[in-house]
């Protein structure tokens, strides 16, 4: 059995998909929920489904190494980023070397970078006047939102959208794909 952590920020609806999907299933469970955000709607979720939660402390976190420990003893072998807001520190990324995923709500290596989260994203892409959009799931290195690529799928931006019709599209996608992507990937790395 592999145990995944997934870190989140926000409503945690991509979260509520992946611990949905993996409910019951033979390989992999979740684990751990890690928030740094009081309040955001994933605590209640992993409440409700009895995942157990960490809250991050913003300095204890960039020092690199703090919550390693508390990652061990819950002996996570993956990470999982959904909606997670912070830059993941180096000596995070080298102790789970190829083993942190992310998804990003456009099509990378377009519209990624500092400060490109949630609708600021798709803000960018209407303003581009792209004709489509579409997800990125990637794995994590050292800069935001650069590893190789996993996958990728595609929707058309339609006239007369806004950031919340082309958000509402762009996470139908993501709750579609990202649970059967991480699958995939977890079944990869073990064969
Ligand atoms: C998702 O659309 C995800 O792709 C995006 O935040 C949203 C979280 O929604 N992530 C980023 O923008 C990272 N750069 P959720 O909390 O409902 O899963």
């Amino acid at each position: 059995m592999h145990s995944i952590a997934i870190f989140a920020s926000g409503a945690g609806s991509n979260a509520a998909m992946i611990i949905a999907y993996f409910k019951g299933h033979p390989a992999v469970q979740v684990a751990l929920v890690v928030c740094n955000k009081p309040g955001a709607g994933v605590l209640n979720i992993a409440r409700e489904q009895g995942i157990p939660v960490l809250m991050i402390d913003k300095e204890a976190f960039f020092r690199g190494d703090a919550y390693l420990p508390v990652l061990q003893e819950k002996q996570i072998r993956f990470i999982v980023l959904a909606g997670f807001l912070w830059k993941i520190p180096p000596k995070l990324v080298e102790a789970f070397p190829g083993r942190i995923i992310n998804i990003h709500p456009a099509l990378l290596p377009r519209y990624g970078g500092k400060g490109m989260y949630g609708h600021h994203v798709h803000e960018a892409v209407l303003a581009s006047g792209e004709k489509e959009s579409g997800i990125s799931i990637h794995l994590v290195d050292n800069q935001y939102d650069h590893g190789a690529l996993v996958y990728q799928a595609r929707c058309p931006v339609e006239p007369g959208d806004d950031a919340d019709s082309l958000a509402a599209r762009i996470h139908r996608l993501e709750h579609l794909h990202y649970p059967r992507v991480i699958e995939e990937w977890i079944r990869r790395q073990n064969s």
